[in-house]
């Protein structure tokens, strides 16, 4: 018998019409795991579908399925396997690294590698770099890889995220250049980082406004960038952002210039996720 093409090819003699109508065929690939969302009208057809996924696609071991909205201030999805082997930790590599990721305990999404790869370019020979919002430390480590940066300072609020990245910093050999700080940045920031760093990312689309005040405090007084990321409406994408960003600039008696403004990837029917490049001074 031929391999399928597909997992629609996969399932087309396993399950009815109707229920292949529910079927969704994206998925996550999360290295050896494939993480994918079920709708309730094929919730009994998981296992099927799992092992069908798992037929197509021979890299995977495992298949995940979602089982919840991406919860709390660590942005945790809770997951369940549903086929092959019974592992929810995943091997993932990007951009020269290797990043063990615990799924279901950690908030980890594959989608924003070619942001970290450009931003890893745009990294000058010596800079410090505060990597907020750290998670599992797929933004320092790739920043390690793939640029002259002297040390980045990756700072975390969930102690599964922080215990995974410590793991992955001395799995890529980077305990000189990263430095994993458990806590949280409005907390950690003014209290240890303030004018210390050279570059700031912050990579919490939702609510990530409530920490510029520390991103722009933590900037270098000889200046320095912050990569702002947000989700916004589609039809006003960059004024409030921009609004806000200006606003805490002037409010602490700094200059701002936006260097670079784009969408980075569709996230609802209304909103979209976009990052906002800006220079403090
Ligand atoms: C959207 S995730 C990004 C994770 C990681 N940078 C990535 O791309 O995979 C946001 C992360 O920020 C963490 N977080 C939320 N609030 C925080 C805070 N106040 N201080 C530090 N980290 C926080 C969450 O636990 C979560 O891991």
């Amino acid at each position: 018998m031929n391999k399928p093409r597909n997992l629609k090819d996969a399932l087309k003699k396993k399950l009815s019409k109707r229920e292949m109508q529910f079927l969704r065929t994206s998925y996550d690939s999360v290295g050896n795991i494939a993480v994918i969302e079920i709708p309730p009208e094929l919730e009994k057809k998981e296992a099927l579908i799992g092992e069908a996924l798992l037929e197509v696609n021979p890299q995977f071991e495992t298949v995940c399925r979602i089982v919840g909205a991406h919860k709390g201030f660590f942005r945790i999805q809770p997951v369940k396997v549903i086929a092959g082997k019974r592992n929810k930790t995943a091997t993932y590599r990007e951009s020269g690294c290797i990043l063990k990721v615990n799924l279901g305990k950690v908030f980890f999404s594959p989608r924003l590698s070619h942001e970290r790869e450009r931003i890893a370019k745009l990294i000058k020979k010596g800079e410090v770099v505060g990597a907020f919002f750290a998670g599992v430390g797929p933004f320092p480590l790739v920043f390690a890889k793939n640029s002259e940066m002297k040390k980045a300072i990756a700072i975390e609020l969930n102690p599964h995220a922080v215990e995974n990245m410590r793991e992955n910093i001395i799995l890529n050999k980077q305990q000189e250049r990263v430095e994993a700080v458990l806590g949280d940045v409005n907390k950690v920031v003014p209290k240890k980082y303030k004018g210390k760093f050279d570059r700031v990312v912050m990579p919490l689309p939702k609510g990530g406004e409530n920490f510029l005040a520390a991103s722009i405090s933590s900037i270098k007084s000889s200046g320095g960038v912050v990569h702002f990321y947000q989700f916004v409406p589609i039809d006003d994408p960059y004024s409030e952002s921009l609004k806000l960003i200006r606003e805490e600039c002037k409010k602490q008696g700094r200059k701002c210039r936006v260097l670079s403004k784009k969408k980075v990837r569709s996230f609802s029917a209304r909103a979209i996720q976009v990052v906002i490049d800006f220079r403090v001074k």
